[in-house]
């Protein structure tokens, strides 16, 4: 229930493709812990991305390649705890799915039996096909993700832009509609030129969520992290930044340890049996 006491209707997998039709722009954002998902979902997110992007702003990795089922599953928890409407995702991890159906049916199983969440993501095009077909068959809905696919940044060379030559846009554009085919509910673009990211939004009826994919796409996601300037190790330049919520942490921090080395926090009174805000913990 809302402040206003009203039913908060909560965003389903099929809800996205209602959007499109209508004209409606989809907005999603990586969260990994329920605060952040709290507040995202406050503000009005459509969707919550479990990225295993957490794998390199959360867990200090160098791809995405580290992360583990039981990691997501952790993550997609706190993410659905925090969470009141948007739809939650959760990406399944490099080798989850690409060894088989049977092992992607009983992986994705778990992000959304024991990690609650409402669907999830896999990378790549002809070579998930079944397994997007048997997740769906088996009603687990799937977002897809083709162009830049961080899972495989060793075969890639590292973190480029794709479908630049009009083959490999051609094959994308190929590879977009077989996936509809097989029954993905969206379609993440990530890095590939404006242009082809148009055709494909206007040759599908699945909407498609754009990274680094221009501005024709029917929604867009960034990593909540690059969006609030909260990870400086490396900044896409496709990335807005909304916010600088690194340097404000360090400027807080540094004036909390100057006040305590300063005796100024606590302040004297709250010391002596003054009544605190967190009862079960101070
Ligand atoms: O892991 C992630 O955060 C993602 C987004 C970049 C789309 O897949």
């Amino acid at each position: 229930m809302s402040d206003m006491g009203e039913r908060i209707k909560p965003v389903r997998a099929p809800d996205l493709k209602a959007k499109k039709r209508r004209g409606e722009r989809i907005t999603m954002l990586t969260a990994y812990d329920a605060t952040m998902a709290g507040l995202l979902d406050r503000a009005g997110i459509d969707v919550l991305l479990v990225g295993d992007s957490l794998g390199m702003v959360v867990e200090g990795h160098d791809s995405t390649i580290p992360v583990t089922l039981d990691a997501m599953i952790h993550h997609t928890r706190a993410v659905c705890r925090g969470t009141k409407r948007a739809l939650v995702v959760a990406d399944m991890p490099f080798m989850t799915y690409q060894t088989g159906v049977d092992d992607a049916v009983r992986n994705a199983g778990r992000l959304i039996q024991q990690g609650g969440a409402g669907a999830v993501k896999i990378e790549g095009g002809r070579a998930v096909l079944d397994v997007a077909a048997r997740l769906n068959d088996v009603g687990i809905p799937v977002m897809g993700h083709l162009g830049l696919t961080p899972q495989s940044v060793l075969r890639l060379g590292g973190y480029r832009p794709q479908a630049c030559t009009s083959e490999d846009a051609d094959e994308l554009i190929a590879e977009a509609q077989t996936l509809e085919a097989a029954g993905v509910f969206a379609l993440v673009l990530e890095s590939i030129p404006a242009e082809v990211a148009a055709t494909v939004t206007r040759e599908l009826t699945i909407p498609t969520i754009g990274i680094g994919a221009g501005s024709y796409c029917d929604g867009q996601v960034l990593v909540s992290y690059d969006a609030f300037g909260m990870f400086d190790k490396f900044v896409p330049s496709f990335v807005k930044q909304y916010a600088q919520l690194g340097e404000q942490i360090v400027s807080a921090t540094e004036q909390y340890i100057s006040d305590v080395r300063e005796g100024r926090f606590p302040a004297h009174e709250h010391t002596v049996g003054a009544t605190t805000r967190r009862s079960g913990r101070d």
